[in-house]
Parts: C-alpha cells; sequence; structure tokens
C-alpha cells in the first residue's frame, strides 16, 4: 500500500469519526446495529427531546459515558498520536466523537467538535463553562443544577445545534495542505463540507475506512481498510 508523504511543509488537518472508535469496541450511529438503530435522534440527540424528556437523553448519554470509560484506545488513536509528536504544530485534529480515546492514546491539539461524554454544562446559555462528570444518571433526580438553576444537561452537541469553535475549525482548516478523514460516513454538517473547504484551499485530501463515505468523490485518495489496521505505518514523514 502507497504510504501518505508528509513534508516538512506539510500542515495536517485530521477529521475523525466513530468508525475510528468501532475497533475499540464502541458502536457507529449509522451502522445496522448502530447507535442510531436502536435509538431515535429525535428522542434523545435534540433540544426538543431534551425540553420533552431530559431523563431519556440523560439515560442515553450516560449509558454511552459507561461504554466510553470501558473503551481502550485502538491502534488508530495511537497512530495519530505518533504522527502529532513527529510534527507538533504543524497537526490539528478534530473529532466529531464525544469520546475521550484521542486524549487516552497522547493526543492534545484536538478540539470535540460534537462535545464530549464526560463533561456536562447548564442548559440555559448562563456563561457557566461545561464541568467534568462522569455520573451514570438512573434517574433525572440525581442531576444536579447550575448555580443559575439550570439544569445540567450532557456537554453533546444536538442535532440543530451549532457544532463547537467552528472559527477555530475554518481557520485549522484554511492553514492546511493536507487533509485526512477517518471513519466518518460524510452525513453530518458541517463537518462533511471540511473536504470541500480544504480542497478550495488546494489541499490534497484522503479518506480512511472500509467503507466510500457519501462524500467520497471530494477527495484526492481514498485508503480503503479498517483505521487500525491502515493507520499504523501508512505515514511516510520527511
Ligand atoms: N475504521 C474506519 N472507519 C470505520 C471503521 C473502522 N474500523 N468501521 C466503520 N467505519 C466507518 C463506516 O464505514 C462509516 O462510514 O465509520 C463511519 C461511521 O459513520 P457514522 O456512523 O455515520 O458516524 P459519524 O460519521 O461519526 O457520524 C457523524 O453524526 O450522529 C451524529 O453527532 C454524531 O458525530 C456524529 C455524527
Ligand atoms: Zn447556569
Amino acid at each position: 500500500m502507497a504510504g501518505i508523504s508528509i513534508t516538512s511543509s506539510d500542515r495536517v488537518f485530521v477529521l475523525t469519526g466513530a468508525g475510528i472508535s468501532a475497533e475499540s469496541g464502541l458502536p457507529t450511529f449509522r451502522a445496522e446495529d448502530g447507535l442510531w438503530a436502536g435509538n431515535r435522534i429525535e428522542d434523545v440527540c435534540t433540544p426538543e427531546a431534551w425540553r420533552r424528556n431530559p431523563g431519556l437523553v440523560w439515560t442515553f448519554y450516560s449509558k454511552r459515558r459507561v461504554d466510553g470509560a470501558k473503551a481502550q484506545p485502538n491502534p488508530a488513536h495511537f497512530a495519530l498520536a505518533e504522527l502529532e509528536g513527529r510534527i507538533g504544530d504543524r497537526y490539528f485534529l478534530c473529532t466529531q466523537n464525544v469520546d475521550d480515546l484521542h486524549e487516552r492514546a497522547g493526543s492534545t491539539r484536538l478540539l470535540h467538535m460534537h462535545g464530549e461524554l464526560a463533561k456536562s454544562r447548564c442548559e440555559r446559555d448562563c456563561g457557566k463553562p461545561p464541568v467534568e462528570d462522569h455520573a451514570f444518571y438512573a434517574s433525572l433526580d440525581e442531576v444536579g443544577r447550575c448555580a443559575c438553576g439550570g439544569r445540567m444537561r450532557p456537554h453533546i452537541v444536538f442535532f440543530g445545534e451549532m457544532p463547537l469553535e467552528m472559527d477555530r475549525i475554518q481557520d485549522e482548516i484554511h492553514k492546511a495542505t493536507l487533509m485526512l478523514v477517518i471513519g466518518t460516513s460524510g452525513s453530518v454538517y458541517p463537518a462533511a463540507s471540511f473536504v470541500h473547504w480544504a480542497r478550495q484551499g488546494g489541499a490534497r485530501t484522503v479518506y480512511i475506512g472500509p467503507e466510500h463515505p457519501l462524500n467520497a468523490s471530494a477527495f484526492t485518495q481514498i485508503v480503503e481498510g479498517k483505521a487500525g489496521e491502515v493507520l499504523p505505518g501508512l505515514f511516510d514523514v520527511e
């Protein structure tokens, strides 16, 4: 398999999705047995769901917290952390994943655009930052309230909400000469647009995963395979 060459003038922007954590045992969303097969998005992952039945939303994310805490990073997470170790500031990772497997593999220059499982925040925009929270809430009575009186909600970007830190993301994509997209179906926006933004800036764009994503035609190269099998040894760093 041809490697991906990274020269000393390259700046790398990486976008990861649920597929990179699949080999760690965490289900993806849109697979036949995925998270959205057993749970309706409109019941657990929209602002309306939160208003209607916050207990159900917390049950869903509490279970995912427990699963996320049990999972271990796989060779794909480690390969990316190693790449960051080699190119430092010329590396930036944006993940759609809410698990912390990238951090636990050693990545530091990363941003969670869809939030983080192990944090909670006030349901009101009262200005209080998210707080670390590993609790499994069996009932809504156990969920705390913010000083302002608002109920604490998962620090998760629901469908219909704006992803986090879009300005920073756009800036990093603008600077990138190489975009690597790993394990995401290309079906959720704005993340699915990133490859187009990178192409407009003249960057090389590579997709890595076992199936072609919906936005496959926007990539200059597709590397077919499971992330944990393909990523280790894929990069030829100058
Ligand atoms: N290695 C790499 N990719 C894989 C692997 C693997 N071992 N196994 C599966 N994949 C790929 C699948 O082929 C699929 O294209 O991972 C992708 C997972 O797609 P989705 O389930 O749609 O997940 P994702 O793209 O991350 O979803 C985006 O949607 O539900 C929302 O907010 C949620 O962040 C999520 C967003
Ligand atoms: Zn508050």
